[in-house]
Parts: C-alpha cells; structure tokens; sequence
C-alpha cells in the first residue's frame, strides 16, 4: 500500500470514527435549574444510585471494598469480586444487603485476564440484568528498577493494569446504558508528582497508558452518552501501598500530604460514586486526583 493511500485511508477512518455511532446524542431533557421548582424545593440531579447495577474488579478489600460498599449505600447492586480472599468478598456483600438497599454478589474472577474481566460482567447480567457502572479499580504495583525489569514483569502489569481495564470497557460499552452509563479507571497522582521513585517504572508506565487510554474514550464513548473518566488516588494505606516499604518511608510519605496523613479507602470512594451517579452526568474525560492535596 503506497504512504498517499495508508494516509487517506487514515483519515477516512479517522472521519468515521469521529461520526456519533448513533443519532442518539444525549442532550438534556430537563428545564434548566431556574425554571425547575417543584413547589418550593429546588429539583437537584441526584446522587442517588437505586435502580444501578456495579461491577468493581478488585472489590474484596482495600479501595474497592469502600468503593463496592460506598456504592451499595446510595442504593446500588454491586458485583463484588475477588480473588483469593473469599471471606472478605462475603463480608462486603453482607455488608450491602444490610443496609436493605441494592442487592450484591461475590465473583471469584483474575482479573488479570480478559475471561476474567468478561466473567464479571457476565455475571452482573445473569445475576441483576444490566449493567450501568464499571470500576475498573484492581492493579497490581510491582516494585523494580530498570536493572531488574524483565518481561514477564512487564507483562503482567500491563495485562492486569491496562490490557483488561481495556477489553473489560470495550465489552462494557455494548451493555451500559446510552445515555447514562459509567466507566471509572484508576491511575495514580504518582503520573504527576515531581518526585518519583526508579522502582516505580512499569507501574506507572501503565498508569499513564490507562490515562490516556480513558481520554480517548471519554470522545469515543461520550458520543454514545456513556462518560468515562480517571479517578486518581494519592497514598492510601492498604497492602498494595505498605508491600515493601519500611515505616520511615511511610511516614515520610505521610507527612508530603498537607493533612499529613495516608488517605484511606473511605477518602476514595464518595468520589466513585459521585461520578457513577446523574449528578456527575457531566464530567467526562477527566483525570480527578483524590489525594487530600499530596500533588497540587
Ligand atoms: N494504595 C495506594 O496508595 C494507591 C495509590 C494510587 C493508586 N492506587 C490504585 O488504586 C487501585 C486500588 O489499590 P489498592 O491499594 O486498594 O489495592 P490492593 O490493596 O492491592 O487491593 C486488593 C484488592 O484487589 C483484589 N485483587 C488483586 N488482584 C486481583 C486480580 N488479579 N483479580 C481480581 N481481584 C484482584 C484483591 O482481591 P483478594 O482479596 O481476593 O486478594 C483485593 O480485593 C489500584 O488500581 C491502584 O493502582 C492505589
């Protein structure tokens, strides 16, 4: 194929692409907020998650347990999923279905592979029928210098850190409903603090891939009514923080935050759902840094 066609060619892909992928564009259908009293109370796009059906990887423990059961309370079904830590899984579930609201389930599923990731979204369908949200938090943080890297380290972060987060939204994308649907991914403020340490090279060399890998979809997908945006957490004190690191590290971490403190999962999870719920409808594309002001 001569350069002059493998351009054209491009463009015109490019031009298709760049064509909604259906008429339904999601414009507003409700007056503005000036003209929206109901009596005297101001009708607000709610919080409100009733009715929604979740699937967050990683969901047992840590952040994704505060995310799974910060989404139950405002009303969700969540897809809780797991893969070594059974009774942790049980204990998020249980502790959804307490609170009488959304249904939950736990999912054994790697989500280190794409059968994995697709099991999840299998079994939000059989299980509640549909899917609105997808937090793609699970990830994996490696701790090796260029001296040390080697491929099947390699491999494995992007496989798990990006390559499924990635085929998980492509299958999510004919599921979730358009307009309304949510994907959610998890990078780091590591992608933009000025202080990075060598050993953190693979891990956010993905980190950065699944930021843009987001951008390009909250285009693509936007068009579609279905937002997709990057949540961004600085340190948070679970396992995958502390694994390899002394406690003077940690303190001297702690103490770069102005609250000088770790965040913890709780810190992390209002913001999922916010940005899973009507009222972050109009937040799109963006990479949010919940980190109390680590990197500012
Ligand atoms: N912690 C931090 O300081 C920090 C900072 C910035 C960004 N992040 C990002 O935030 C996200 C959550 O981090 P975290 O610190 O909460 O992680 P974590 O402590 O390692 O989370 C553990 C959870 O992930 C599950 N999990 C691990 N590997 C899995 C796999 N292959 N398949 C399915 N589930 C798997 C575990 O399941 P089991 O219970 O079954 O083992 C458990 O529920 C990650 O994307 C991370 O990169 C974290």
């Amino acid at each position: 194929m001569s350069p002059k066609r493998s351009s054209s060619t491009f463009i015109s892909g490019f031009m298709n692409a760049m064509k909604p992928s259906s008429n339904k564009l999601a414009v507003p259908t409700q007056a503005p907020y000036s003209k929206r009293y109901a009596g005297s109370s101001l009708f607000l796009p709610t919080t409100s998650l009733v009715g929604k059906v979740a699937v967050v990887t990683g969901s047992s423990r840590s952040t994704g347990a505060a995310i799974a059961c910060c989404l139950g309370e405002h009303g969700a079904s969540v897809v809780v999923n797991y893969v070594t830590d059974a009774q942790a899984a049980d204990e998020v579930v249980q502790a959804i279905r307490s609170q009488g609201k959304g249904g939950a389930i736990a999912v054994k599923a790697n989500t280190a592979t794409i059968e994995g990731g697709q099991l999840l979204l299998d079994e939000a369908m059989k299980t509640f029928g549909r899917v609105d949200i997808v937090v793609l938090n699970a990830g994996v943080m490696g701790s090796r210098t260029l001296d040390d890297l080697d491929e099947p380290f390699f491999d494995m972060h992007f496989e798990t850190n990006v390559k499924v987060p990635l085929f998980m939204a492509k299958a999510a994308a004919d599921l979730l409903p358009n307009p309304g649907g949510r994907i959610i991914f998890f990078s780091s403020s590591l992608t933009a603090a000025s202080t990075v340490l060598p050993n953190a090279l693979c891990y956010l060399a993905t980190k950065g891939a699944i930021e843009q890998i987001s951008r390009v979809l909250a285009k693509d997908l936007g068009s579609r009514g279905i937002t997709v945006n990057t949540v961004s957490p600085g340190p948070i004190d679970t396992p995958l923080f502390r694994e390899g690191k002394t406690q003077h590290v940690i303190d001297s971490i702690a103490k770069q935050s102005p609250s000088r403190r770790l965040g913890e999962p709780d810190d992390i999870a209002p913001l999922v759902a916010f940005l899973a719920s009507e009222a972050g409808h109009w937040i799109n594309g963006q990479n949010i840094r919940a980190d109390g002001g680590y990197v500012v």
